[in-house]
């Protein structure tokens, strides 16, 4: 008998930041799996900021989310039947499920999850969120012990992972995060030696100023997670032959206010101080996937890197669970419970 689905589509492109209208709800005929495919019942799946760039029809590295089509993610779930090579029904994987209770998958999409690991850490700390933090801090930053490293959005999962790999190679770490409690937790789980509140600062001067405090010898690596007025802050305080790798700039993704006259200052600043800023897209670098489980898979099983969820229920309740998250409104890696 045909499974019953349901799924989160794009219902229009939204005008600066996403509203609930946005999204639209859909009940249908679970597709059948052809030869080569399974049909996985997806228990979770992840939020992630990128989502946010997908419902533009904007020029960018992925094809947008076409209007009525279902909201990209990557998912975990349990194959329900198997029409595929290698898979049997119960088996644990994970793919681009995208916002939605059942998804078909082809063999080659489909990855099945290692016994031993807890399937949604495939969607954070072992997966993309953490492999961007392993490979932007160690590829792009190149930390050497003794230098300063600041990241925003620290208590999230690309942040943490920075955070607690850049202490682990002997570097100071100032978190940027919002909120009394997540600088709280950047500090006690996660280990930063300081962490700033950027909600309790107005304007970039103001937080330069806590920032210049807490980075004593200026910051060697500031990793580019959020724009907006904490960039602003720190690049006078970046040191000569700084680096900032530029993973996302999550305070711009619902529009920009316009910045052109502190153009100079920034261009300036990345000529005489000779930085490498360099913009990456993790999914330009998966032949580097096995080595960032290697050295990361370990350390998370024994503790030695700490990390948290933030897992909502209800697919019906994803709209409004990534608008939040936008905004700071999760602790930890954002997750649906689907199931
Ligand atoms: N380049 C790549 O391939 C790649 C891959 C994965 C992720 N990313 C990027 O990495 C960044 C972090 O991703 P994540 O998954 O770890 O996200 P996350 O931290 O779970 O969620 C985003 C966080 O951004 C912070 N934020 C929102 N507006 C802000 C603002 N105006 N100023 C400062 N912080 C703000 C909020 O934390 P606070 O409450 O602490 O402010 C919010 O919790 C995002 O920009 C994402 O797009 C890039």
């Amino acid at each position: 008998m045909a499974d019953e689905m349901q799924r989160i589509a794009l219902a229009r492109r939204p005008s600066g930041d996403p509203v609930p209208d946005d999204f639209e709800l859909k009940t249908e005929t679970a597709a059948e799996p052809t030869p080569g495919e399974v049909l996985v019942e997806v228990t979770h799946f992840s939020l992630d900021p990128y989502m946010r760039g997908r419902m533009d029809d904007a020029k960018s590295y992925a094809e947008p989310v076409p209007i009525g089509g279902t909201m990209t993610a990557q998912g975990v779930g349990r194959v329900i039947k198997s029409n595929a090579d290698g898979f049997s029904e119960g088996d644990m994987v994970t793919g681009m499920t995208g916002w939605a209770s059942h998804a078909v998958m082809t063999a080659e999409g489909a990855t099945r999850i290692p016994e031993g690991v807890p399937p949604t850490a495939v969607l954070g700390v072992l997966g993309m969120p953490g492999f961007t933090g392993w490979y932007g801090l160690n590829d792009l930053g190149r930390p050497k012990s003794g230098e300063t490293l600041v990241v925003a959005a620290a208590t999230g999962p690309v942040g943490s992972m920075v955070g607690q790999l850049a202490k682990a190679h002997g570097l100071r770490t100032v978190a940027i995060a919002g909120g009394a409690e997540k600088c709280k937790m950047a500090e006690e789980l996660y280990g930063f030696d300081a962490a700033i509140d950027h909600r309790a600062h107005d304007d970039a001067s103001s937080l330069r100023k806590a920032l210049a405090e807490a980075a004593p010898d200026g910051i060697d690596i500031y990793f580019e997670n959020v724009g907006g007025k904490v960039l602003e802050a720190v690049i006078p305080l970046m040191n000569t032959f700084g680096r900032i790798p530029v993973c996302g700039m999550v305070a711009w993704y619902g529009g920009v206010e316009d910045a052109s006259d502190r153009l100079p200052m920034l261009w300036r600043s990345v000529l005489v101080k000779r930085m490498a800023v360099t913009g990456f897209i993790i999914a330009d670098h998966w032949d580097r996937f096995g080595d960032f489980q290697k050295d990361v898979a370990p350390r998370v099983m024994n503790d030695e890197i700490a990390w948290r969820e933030d897992i909502a229920e209800g697919l019906e309740n994803a709209p409004q669970t990534f608008i939040e998250m936008l905004k700071g409104g999760n602790t930890g890696k954002q997750i649906m419970k689907v199931i």
